[in-house]
């Protein structure tokens, strides 16, 4: 398993709507643990393909820490789709890897139904609900080329977009000087 780079917004590959995934071959495994070693090495309860620069409908997710006595539960998502969002929604402070150290509340559906192919190509279908039902949601917006902060006002939008350019400038910077 290989730990690959995270992009941080503001990228273009983050903007773009992904494509689904036709054939669930060997690649596709190794980007799904790649992606899982990524999001617990950085650490994070949810990543998407595009996020490491893959165009297509994947992501990986673990919000089982928060759950009484459960070890970690490791979930791989192919080409997801939500069935049925309830009405009642939830607020969530919610922060994004490609986003570093940005926060912010988001209100989503509070739960919902969610239909996906694992890695064997079988079809699955669950419930989701708590960290569970935003982190989906949260990974399936990113396949979809939107992020958390496309939910907040144009200003916070373009302040957080700001301070990521000039984060980006600086890594840039340390890696030219290292
Ligand atoms: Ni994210």
């Amino acid at each position: 398993m290989t730990i690959r780079p995270i992009l941080i917004h503001p990228d273009p590959r983050l903007k773009k709507v992904c494509a689904p995934v036709e054939v669930i071959d060997d690649e596709l495994r190794r980007l799904a643990d790649d992606m899982l070693e990524t999001m617990y090495d950085a650490p994070g309860v949810g990543l998407a393909a595009p996020q490491v620069g893959v165009l297509k409908r994947v992501l990986v997710m673990d919000c089982a820490k928060g759950d009484e006595g459960d070890g970690p539960r490791p979930m791989v998502l192919v080409n997801p789709e939500v069935t049925w969002a309830s009405e009642e929604t939830r607020s969530y402070e919610e922060g994004c890897l490609s986003i570093p150290e940005q926060y912010a509340e988001v209100t989503r559906p509070a739960e919902v139904r969610v239909r996906w192919l694992d890695l064997g190509g079988e079809m699955r279908e669950e419930h989701f609900s708590g960290l569970w039902a935003t982190c989906v949601q949260h990974e399936i917006d990113h396949l979809n080329g939107k992020l958390f902060i496309d939910y907040l006002k144009p200003l916070r939008r373009q302040m957080i977009t700001r301070k990521m350019m000039k984060l980006k400038r600086e890594r840039a910077r340390a890696k030219a000087e290292a």
